[in-house]
């Protein structure tokens, strides 16, 4: 993304007008999350707007709970710029109540549980509803609801049940409801494929009947009803897939299994603080990512599938005319990669290959418009072509090749892993990008060095524009990448690419020691949002740091004060970087205005509008707690931390960093950081030996379990002693 004004201005005109209004999702003050838990947020009542209310999911599929719809993974409906998540009625969307008084009652989402929770308390019964998109056994969304007898009354006790279906789907074509005993069957097919080429989808769903009620028999103390819902893409695998949910259930293991591998997830990657809200706000962000991304046994799934890459508003939004339509961006790889990459590179790495899966048809669009290589598209869904609705987008915004690659470069920086380059396409995928920019870039024989001319950077307000400083410095690391990546797999590479790099313009005024945005940009043109500034982070281009600071104080007051929340958190790491504490804090405080109560979904506007749950957001703001505050930064031989404490907290924890396979926890108070080394996975070769080196020279030996004590002052190197032996 983002998307410019003419961009709003389109999807206004051509596809929804109500879904890119401002009005708004007022829920904020109504509805106060009242857990004192940093992982659940709570409420006596629910929000009434679908756009206030969070979302299950794992990668293959999602719901916004309650929703009449549910989305999975890679099915999409339309053609071309209208290809949009495909709608599937939700027959998992079951609302209880109750036909006596309630005394009390609580809706809440347990993150760390993944699962969302209604309870009732009529006096005489407890009911429990439980809703959950399986972590391990990704094909299944399951309600589970228990009654419990508390009162002295003897009787049958009743609960209703309605559901919010809503029949039929403009996406998918479904023939008649079968029924067989309890259980129902619908099958589809989506109506129009993305391309001339691919073809459409046919999608089956079974799932156990919904009834109108639910009655515990008289003097029965418990009784637990399941509702699964099972999707596959035909009779025979829904059914399967179905049988195998009720078996889970019937061994008694189908939340404990689930609750355990989120746990697990939890375990190998937390930050935590001691301030409630901001501990509310990072667990909520890396909730709402990692609910859209596929389990950590995705690899030893018995019916694996493809993951087709993470979008703005995550895998329960993108249906026709909303949230981007579920389409992928830059904001995978710039914003919502890199927390990630720290924690879970597996699921990196999976996000990598939703890009290396679509090559072929990247290198068809690089070829169909005179390039060579791979050209990805702006925005992808399923068939890896091009959706993006408009060409300004599609042609200029050049920079996602490099946005890409850099990615890659953190991968291989952060995990050495060959497997990827070999097996997944990776190293061909860098090459092509590499490929792509020589041919982008055109001599300029006055200057004697290299410019890429007509496109549109970050900053979406300015369009064909000559030498994005953004976009060039990119396309010098695409370029340089293949010669990092081919050392490791003793791959020997042409020089050309590095050369070209060597002589890319980079913009830079001397005048005003600051990085013009592009060729003919003036000092306090308004901008869209954070473009030169992402020079010093995420890209970690050297610099002085009055160059830097200089870029902070310019580009700071030009942008658009409506612009996504990620600007605010790039000035944070900024302000952060060269040491202005106020504006550093300030900056991290408005990245979090677009956070809304009870549930923290984020909107991608502060004032509640625009694509909702808004992710991206999310992934810029994570990153300004792990880069930012915590100083980590990514390079081809170390990894760095320099921890600050956020405002207002005393401790700050993180659990689970994974560096060349080894995982690492960090306990940051205000005098001290301990590191202790946790997991030491060697490497395919054995080669890995880490320690830290402190800015004051001294160094120390990571040995598993051994605390180090660090006074919380001046970075650290983390590197691998080792690391010349390699490949
Ligand atoms: C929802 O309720 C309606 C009306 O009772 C019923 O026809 C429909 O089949 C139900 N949907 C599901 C998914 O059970
Ligand atoms: C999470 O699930 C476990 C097991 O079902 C349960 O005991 C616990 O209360 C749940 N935690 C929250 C916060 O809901
Ligand atoms: C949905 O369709 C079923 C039968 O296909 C029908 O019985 C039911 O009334 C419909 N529900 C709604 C809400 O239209
Ligand atoms: C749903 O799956 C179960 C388990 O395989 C099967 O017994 C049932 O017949 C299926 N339901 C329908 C309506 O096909
Ligand atoms: C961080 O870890 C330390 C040591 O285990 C603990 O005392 C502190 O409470 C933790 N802080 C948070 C916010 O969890
Ligand atoms: C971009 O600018 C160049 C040079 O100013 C001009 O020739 C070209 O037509 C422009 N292209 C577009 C798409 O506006
Ligand atoms: C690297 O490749 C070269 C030439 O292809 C070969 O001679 C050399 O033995 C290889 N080195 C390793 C460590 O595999
Ligand atoms: C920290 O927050 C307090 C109030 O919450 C504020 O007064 C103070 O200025 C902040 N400090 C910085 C360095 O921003």
């Amino acid at each position: 993304m983002m998307v410019s004004n003419l961009y709003t201005l389109l999807v206004i005109l051509c596809v929804c007008h109500l879904v890119f209004s401002d009005a708004g999702c007022p829920c904020n003050d109504k509805y106060a999350d009242i857990s004192k838990r940093p992982d659940v947020f709570e409420s006596s009542s629910l929000p009434s707007q679908q756009c206030c209310l969070p979302t299950v999911g794992n990668g293959y599929l999602a719901t916004v709970v309650y929703s009449d719809t549910i989305y999975v993974n890679g099915i999409y409906n339309g053609r071309g710029g209208n290809s949009h998540r495909a709608r599937i009625p939700s027959t998992a969307a079951i609302t209880v109540s109750s036909k006596t008084a309630i005394k009390k009652q609580s809706y809440s989402l347990s993150v760390t549980n993944g699962t969302f929770y209604h309870r009732i308390d009529t006096g005489v019964a407890l009911v429990e509803q439980r809703l959950y998109a399986h972590q391990t056994f990704p094909y299944i969304l399951i309600n589970e609801i228990a009654i419990q007898r508390t009162g002295q009354v003897s009787g049958p006790i009743t609960f209703m049940l309605t559901n919010n279906t809503r029949n039929g789907s403009g996406d998918v074509e479904f023939g008649e409801v079968v029924s067989y005993d309890n259980t129902r069957m619908m099958i589809g097919e989506t109506v129009e494929s993305e391309t001339s080429e691919s073809s459409t989808v046919s999608i089956a769903v079974n799932w156990t009947a919904i009834p109108n009620h639910l009655s515990l028999p008289a003097d029965d103390k418990y009784k637990l009803w399941t509702f699964i819902t099972a999707i596959g893409l035909n009779q025979k695998s829904a059914s399967k897939l179905y049988a195998h949910g009720v078996q889970l259930a019937t061994t008694g293991v189908l939340h404990t299994d689930h609750v355990k591998a989120w746990e697990e997830k939890w375990n190998h990657g937390r930050i935590e603080v001691d301030d409630l809200n901001l501990a509310k706000e990072i667990y909520g962000s890396m909730y709402y990512i990692l609910s859209s991304l596929p389990s950590l046994n995705y690899y030893d799934q018995e019916f694996p599938f493809h993951f087709y890459g993470l979008s703005p508003g995550g895998l329960a939004h993108g249906g026709s005319g909303l949230d981007y339509f579920g389409h992928v961006f830059w904001d995978q790889e710039t914003w919502m990669y890199p927390p990630i990459l720290m924690f879970h590179p597996l699921l990196a790495r999976v996000m990598l290959e939703s890009r290396s899966y679509q090559l072929d048809a990247a290198k068809s669009l690089a070829k169909s418009r005179g390039w060579k290589g791979a050209q990805f598209p702006w925005e992808m869904a399923f068939s890896g072509s091009e959706v993006c609705p408009a060409d300004i987008y599609s042609l200029q915004e050049n920079h996602i090749n490099g946005d890409i690659a850099y990615a890659a470069e953190q991968y291989l920086s952060v995990t050495a892993d060959v497997d990827f380059l070999r097996n997944s396409r990776g190293y061909e995928m860098i090459a092509d990008l590499a490929k792509y920019w020589e041919s982008r870039v055109v001599f300029n024989s006055a200057t004697g060095l290299y410019d890429i001319h007509g496109v549109m950077p970050p900053d979406e307000y300015h369009s064909n524009v000559t030498n994005s400083v953004y976009t060039n410095t990119v396309a010098q690391l695409s370029l340089r990448l293949p010669e990092y990546a081919g050392k490791l797999i003793n791959v020997s590479v042409p020089s050309t690419w590095s050369k070209i790099a060597d002589k890319l313009v980079i913009l830079y005024s001397d005048a005003h020691k600051y990085h013009p945005e592009f060729e003919g940009y003036t000092i306090g043109t308004s901008i869209k949002q954070a473009d030169a500034i992402l020079l010093g982070f995420p890209l970690n281009q050297k610099m002085e740091r009055d160059v830097r600071y200089s870029d902070l104080q310019i580009y700071k007051p030009v942008t658009d004060s409506d612009g996504p929340a990620m600007s605010w958190a790039m000035f944070s790491v900024g302000y952060g970087d060269v040491g202005s504490f106020q504006e550093r804090d300030e900056m991290f405080q408005r990245s979090q205005k677009n956070t809304q109560q009870p549930f923290h979904v984020w909107t991608e506007f502060p004032s509640g509008g625009g694509a909702i749950n808004f992710i991206t957001g999310m992934g810029g703001f994570l990153q300004s707690v792990l880069f930012g505050y915590a100083g980590f930064r990514i390079h081809q031989e170390y990894l760095l931390f320099d921890f600050n404490l956020p405002n207002g907290t005393n401790t700050f924890n993180i659990t689970g960093l994974n560096y060349l396979g080894s995982e690492i926890d960090f306990v940051a108070d205000v005098k001290t950081v301990s590191v202790t080394l946790t997991n030491q996975q060697d490497l395919e070769d054995g080669a890995i030996k880490l320690r830290l080196v402190a800015q004051s020279g001294a160094t120390y030996s990571l040995v598993k379990d051994k605390t180090v004590i660090l006074p919380r002052s001046g970075w650290v190197k983390i590197e691998n002693v080792l690391k010349y032996q390699r490949p």
